[in-house]
Order: C-alpha cells, then sequence, then structure tokens
C-alpha cells in the first residue's frame, strides 16, 4: 500500500492552434480519462487538469496562414478544443488556457523566482535571423530542403514528410517560412536551464526509483542521460508569449516549453482558488508530497515532461515531482503520420458532427487501437469492422437480447432468480473474476488489455445467451427461462460499470434501460444489482452498424487532401526551388568515361505492374536496344516521346528490372518537383552518334 492521499492527473495542453484530432484522443486523452473515472469510480480524491498551450510559435503560424491575429486564433481554437474534449466525455475538473491572467502571473512568478536564486546561467549564441525584417527565426519558422528524405518545405525543428527531428542548421538552403528570405546568424543573448548540474540527480530519480516506468518512456530518459544533458535555452526572441520578467529583456518572451507545464499548476490554481471548498487549496495538490502526480502525454513530449519541467520543479524547491508519466506512442492515419499542417487528420469536432451520438464508438476503437507499446494506424476499415463485429454483435447484441426477451416474457420486468444451476454459478464466477483483472490493468495504465477484459465480460453474457437459449426453454419451462434472463440482465448491469471509464455515453444509456442508478466500482461483480419486479426502462440499441457508404465518404474525403497535399507540395518545391551546388571539379578524361549517344526512339510503352517504368526500344544505330526508365509518372502518355532523337549511357553493363532487360540509360532533367524530363536533341543527327 502507498501512503497517496489523492491523485492529480494532468493531460498535454494542445496548442491552440488548430483543432484535436484522434491522435491527440488516442494518446492522451482517452487513457487519462478512463483512468480518472476508474479513480473517481472507485471513490479516490482525483484531480483532471487540462488546458490550451496558447504561445508558440506554431499559433503565431497559423495566425499569419489565416491573416488573423494571434489572439484570434487563441480564442477561436481553445473554444473549439475545449468543446471537443466536452463532446467526447473528457470529464476535466478544469479546462483553461495559458493567456490567462493567473497563468501569466504565475509563470512569471516562476520564472523570476528561478531568476533571483541564481539557478539560470546566461548565454550568447549565433541565432537564425533575416535581415530584412529584423527578426530572429524560431526553429519552426525555418523551412528548408529535408537532408533525410530532400523533401522541400521541411520545417527548422521537424520534416513532416519523414518525421525527422531535426536542428536549423542542417536544413539544406534554410529561408524564412513567412517570406521567402534567405538568413543570416546574429549573436543574441538568453536564459538556459543548466539540465546538466541535475543530471545526477535526473538519473537517481528516474533510473534506480522509477524503473516501472513504461520501457518507451524510461528508454527515452535513459538515452537522454545517457547522452548528457546540456543547459537549454528557456527563453526566445519572440512578440508572443509572457515577456522575460527581467531588465534588459525586451522583446523576448518565456519559452513555450518553458510556460506550457507551468500551466498545469496555474488551472489548478484557478479551479481551487474559484472553488476552495470543493477543490481545496491548490498547493495542496502540487505540493503536498502525499499527492500522487501522473502527466498523461504522447511520447514527443516526453523530454519535456520527465526531465526539463521536473528540472524546473526541483530548482524552484517547493513543488512535488510526477510518480509517473505514462506516455503513449503515435497514432497514424490510414498509414501516414497524423498532421495539423497538412490537414491529415480526423477531426474531432468534424466528427462529432459527421457521427452524431457515437463518441463511445471511437473511444472504443482509439482505446482497442491505442499507441501504447508501438506507433498504430487507425483505418476506417478498422473503425467500421471493431464497431459492427465488436460493440454491435458483442456487446450490443447480448443487452438488446436480454431487455428484448424480458419485455417479451416479463413485461419488462426484472424476473425472479429461482435457482441458479451449475452452468449459471460457473459463468457467475467467470465474470466475478473480471474486477482483478481489469483492476491491475487500470492501476498499471494497460487501458487496451483492459477494455479487452471489459469486452470480454459481453463475450460471457453472449455466450451465456446463446449456450442457455431461453427464447427456446420459454416454450416448456418459464421458471428457468426466469432464472436465465435474471441473470443475463445482472450481467448488463455489470457492464455498465466496467465500461464506464471507457464508454461513459453507453454505460449511462444502458443504466437508463435498465432503470439502474449509477453505482460505484466496489458493486462489480455483484449479481444483486437489479430488484426482482423491477421495471426497465424504454429499450433502444446501444451501439448501431455502421454502413460502407459511411465509410467511403471518410476514405473520399482524405483521398481529397491528398490530392491537395501533393499539389501544395510540388507549389512549395517549385516556389523555393534553387539550382543544388555545383559538384566537386571532375575533367574531360572522367567525362570521356562516359559513352553518351543519340538514338530514335521507336516505341514506348508503360512497363506492366510497374506504376514507375517506361520501356523504350530506340534505333540506336548498331541494331536497336531496349532501355528501361523510371519516368512514367512524368509521361501519362508516352507515346509523345515516340520519333524523338534522346541521349542515352551506353556503355552501363545490362541490368534486369521486372523480368525485362535493360541496356543502358535515358539521360533526364531533374525539375524542382521532382518532375522527370527527357533530353531531346535539337536537330536531326545520324543514331549512335556520340555526344562530346
Ligand atoms: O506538443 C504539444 O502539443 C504541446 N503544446 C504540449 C504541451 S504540454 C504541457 F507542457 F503543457
Ligand atoms: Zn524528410
Amino acid at each position: 500500500m502507498n501512503s497517496f492521499q489523492r491523485t492529480l492527473v494532468t493531460t498535454a495542453l494542445p496548442y491552440a492552434n488548430g483543432p484535436v484530432h484522434i491522435g491527440h484522443l488516442a494518446g492522451v486523452y482517452v487513457p487519462a480519462d478512463i483512468y480518472v473515472r476508474y479513480l473517481r469510480l472507485k471513490g479516490e480524491n482525483v484531480l483532471f487538469v487540462g488546458g490550451s498551450d496558447e504561445h508558440g510559435v506554431p499559433v503565431t503560424i497559423r495566425a499569419r496562414k489565416e491573416g488573423i491575429t494571434t489572439q484570434e486564433v487563441v480564442d477561436r481554437y481553445h473554444n473549439i478544443i475545449k468543446d471537443s474534449f466536452e463532446g467526447f466525455g473528457i470529464s476535466f475538473d478544469v479546462y483553461s488556457r495559458t493567456t490567462s491572467k493567473t497563468h501569466h502571473k504565475l509563470a512569471s512568478d516562476f520564472f523570476r523566482k528561478l531568476y533571483d536564486d541564481g539557478k539560470f546561467v546566461e548565454q550568447t549564441s549565433e541565432q537564425f535571423y533575416d535581415p530584412e525584417t529584423q527578426e530572429f527565426l524560431t526553429d519552426r519558422n525555418i523551412r528548408g530542403e529535408c537532408p533525410r528524405c530532400h523533401a522541400a518545405g521541411a520545417y527548422g525543428d521537424q520534416c513532416e514528410k519523414c518525421g525527422a527531428t531535426l536542428s536549423p542548421d542542417e536544413l539544406i538552403n534554410p529561408y524564412n517560412a513567412i517570406n521567402g528570405n534567405p538568413l543570416t546568424k546574429k549573436e543574441t543573448k538568453h536564459w538556459y536551464l543548466p539540465l546538466d548540474q541535475y543530471q545526477q540527480w535526473l538519473e537517481e530519480w528516474i533510473l534506480q526509483d522509477h524503473k516501472e516506468w513504461r520501457p518507451n518512456v524510461y528508454g527515452q530518459c535513459k538515452s537522454w542521460l545517457d547522452g548528457g544533458l546540456r543547459p537549454r535555452a528557456v527563453t526566445r526572441d519572440l512578440d508572443w508569449g509572457i515577456p522575460v520578467p527581467v531588465e534588459g529583456a525586451e522583446g523576448k518572451v518565456l519559452y513555450v516549453w518553458f510556460d506550457a507545464p507551468i500551466g498545469y499548476i496555474s488551472n489548478t490554481k484557478e479551479l481551487c482558488d474559484a472553488q476552495p471548498e470543493q477543490f481545496g487549496n491548490w498547493e495542496t495538490w502540487w505540493k503536498d508530497p502525499s499527492t500522487r502526480l501522473i502527466h498523461f502525454i504522447g511520447k514527443d513530449n516526453i523530454v519535456f515532461h520527465c526531465i526539463v519541467f521536473p528540472t524546473m520543479l526541483k530548482a524552484e524547491g517547493s513543488y512535488i515531482v510526477p510518480d509517473n508519466v505514462p506516455s503513449n506512442e503515435f497514432l497514424n492515419l490510414e498509414g501516414d503520420k497524423i498532421s495539423t499542417s497538412r490537414n491529415w487528420a480526423v477531426w474531432l469536432n468534424e466528427y462529432l458532427v459527421d457521427f452524431p451520438d457515437k463518441q463511445d464508438v471511437l473511444r472504443y476503437v482509439l482505446t482497442a487501437n491505442a499507441p501504447e507499446t508501438k506507433d498504430n494506424d487507425f483505418t476506417w476499415a478498422d473503425f467500421q469492422a471493431r464497431n459492427n463485429n465488436e460493440l454491435v454483435a458483442i456487446y450490443g447484441n447480448f443487452v438488446n437480447r436480454a431487455l428484448v426477451l424480458t419485455k417479451k416474457y416479463f413485461d419488462g420486468k426484472v424476473p425472479a432468480a429461482g435457482t441458479f444451476n451449475e452452468y449459471d454459478h460457473n459463468t457467475i464466477a467467470e465474470f466475478q473474476n473480471v474486477k482483478a483483472e481489469l483492476e491491475k490493468l487500470l492501476g498499471d495504465f494497460r487501458f487496451r488489455d483492459a477494455q479487452k477484459e471489459a469486452m470480454n465480460l459481453a463475450r460471457i453474457g453472449n455466450k451465456y445467451l446463446a449456450d442457455t437459449e431461453p427464447w427456446k426453454v420459454a416454450k416448456t419451462d418459464m421458471e428457468r427461462t426466469a432464472t436465465i434472463l435474471h441473470l443475463a440482465l445482472q450481467i448488463a448491469a455489470n457492464l455498465s460499470i466496467a465500461f464506464e471509464p471507457f464508454l461513459p455515453f453507453s454505460s449511462a444509456k444502458l443504466r437508463e434501460m435498465l432503470s439502474m442508478p449509477a453505482v460505484e466500482w466496489e458493486a462489480l461483480g455483484n449479481i444483486n444489482l437489479l430488484q426482482e419486479g423491477q421495471a426497465l426502462g424504454e429499450v433502444s440499441l446501444l451501439f448501431e452498424k455502421i454502413e460502407d457508404a459511411t465509410i467511403q465518404a471518410q476514405l473520399d474525403r482524405l483521398a481529397n487532401i491528398k490530392t491537395a497535399n501533393e499539389k501544395a507540395e510540388k507549389q512549395e518545391a517549385l516556389k523555393n526551388w534553387r539550382p543544388a551546388d555545383i559538384k566537386e571539379n571532375t575533367n574531360i578524361d572522367e567525362f570521356g568515361k562516359m559513352d553518351i549517344r543519340v538514338a530514335t526512339v521507336l516505341d514506348c510503352q508503360p512497363v506492366k505492374k510497374s506504376d514507375r517504368l517506361l520501356q523504350f526500344r530506340l534505333d540506336d544505330g548498331m541494331g536497336g536496344r531496349t532501355i528501361l526508365s523510371g519516368i512514367a509518372q512524368s509521361y501519362p502518355d508516352p507515346s509523345v516521346l515516340v520519333g524523338k532523337q534522346v541521349l542515352f549511357i551506353a556503355n552501363f553493363p545490362p541490368r534486369k528490372m521486372m523480368g525485362i532487360e535493360s541496356q543502358g540509360m535515358i539521360l533526364s532533367a531533374v525539375d524542382a518537383d521532382g518532375k522527370l524530363v527527357v533530353t531531346i536533341v535539337t536537330a536531326p543527327v545520324r543514331n549512335g552518334s556520340q555526344v562530346g
């Protein structure tokens, strides 16, 4: 037994630069909500804190893109996000924002205390600078060619195309993301949190004392610590954020990752100050060692919550540090990385419109597929299958049969239990085991397996009805029919408790159908939740089948977004294209080794089963040859090349592709958007002539 008296649960504050999507819900908010609902059901003292992260560059980028002020952006998206969370039943005690007065003061005071206590180091360094607009550029405002996958328009901190984490120095041809200006470097002063001074404490606290953390979290912390921590700047040259409360720091604000986690504290304070009788003193939640602090986050936030924020709290001196940081990996969408800027997401606000009253379906699918140990993929086909084959066919079907049969044979009243036979007792024993298993899994933050366990309870119920066949028994033995349906209804009542943390809307609906009050977790496993003779409520379907056309509409939407993104990426590439650097010097002897010749294209066809290759038949003046070239995407109608005289390399060794031998290479130029254009001779030359 631990000595904790209360649990403070925080969820990463999403940037208010766009609506929230399924990745947010799966990675952070549904698991946190399951956990909090479970603790509340158990009668524990728990506080659930959320809010919007309204500073930082992503917000300013969105403002420029939409042509509105930064304040307008955060007002708009804070409300959309808040409504979405409410829509999905994420049961925050408080959902506030980092632009609140309380937060500005608390974050500013927090910085000032560390500053006064001499906890920062000041350093001057060279940063990217736009000489025309006279501003320093943050990582997110610098774009350029990705050094890994060579996509155009990668950001200074990350390439959205291949997912690589980058630093702006690595970008090829970096430019100002807003105006395309080339950048120089300039010196600027900032305050740094000397993480290196806390290395030893962090090693003890995490690597020794928290071996129970999830392997992905522990592993990431270990690799940061093994690499040796360095001081981190906690201020930025930017005009949006909390001003650095130090003289001579004009034009500088707190780094968003310094102020955002303090938002957890500010939001707690805001709630407690407003309703002290109900929620107590905010300092008890943050400073009393008998509080257990749990941060739910996504994996890109691990370093900030396990290393940077705890160091800030430790440096301040009066705060507790987290007990656990259950971080998930990422959820992808139909095989591609979810991206706000590329609109590749299922937006929660849109889902709520497209699928009214189906919040629990998404909660269920995202938990069933939760990226707890590795990245996972959301597909609409899986969404449909899990709804139709699990929620409808198992849980919904069981509940519906139990209720409808009770209406039919017992006038909608809970029938008498009578005498349970051996099979009934076995069934009861089986489903009573579920409670302990569920508790263990929920306590270990294993929500995916826990939900599976709850579903097993529905499976037990379904099997019980299938095996006992009350609709047949009713023809001969009403007493036995009563017993079967009595027990089936008690199992249904239990399901409403077991699923309450996961599917709160369905549990409420089920309770209504059973005319049953909300009960505590402890009641799970009890087979006297419903009283004999008690009238049931209106019966309706707990879940409904989702049709193919509904799924197709979502797939069509995504296909349109993909096409639009490809177009935009090409435009971005063309807009910022500059010729590549000249390769290192060579000479005529090296060039002379290459046997480049002229040939006329006799025939040009796509290669079957390849979307990349074209097959050329050439008159090369030497009896003819076949060459395969990977340019099919650039020539949807390859017949335009027939009759043209092209250049090819004649002395490459033959190579087989797709079962066809290719005897050389056709020369093409690569345009900025990746389009390949075959080089053509401008006046007739004899086939087989050499180029030199
Ligand atoms: O990654 C993000 O979306 C950040 N806005 C999370 C901040 S979490 C906390 F520190 F507030
Ligand atoms: Zn890349």
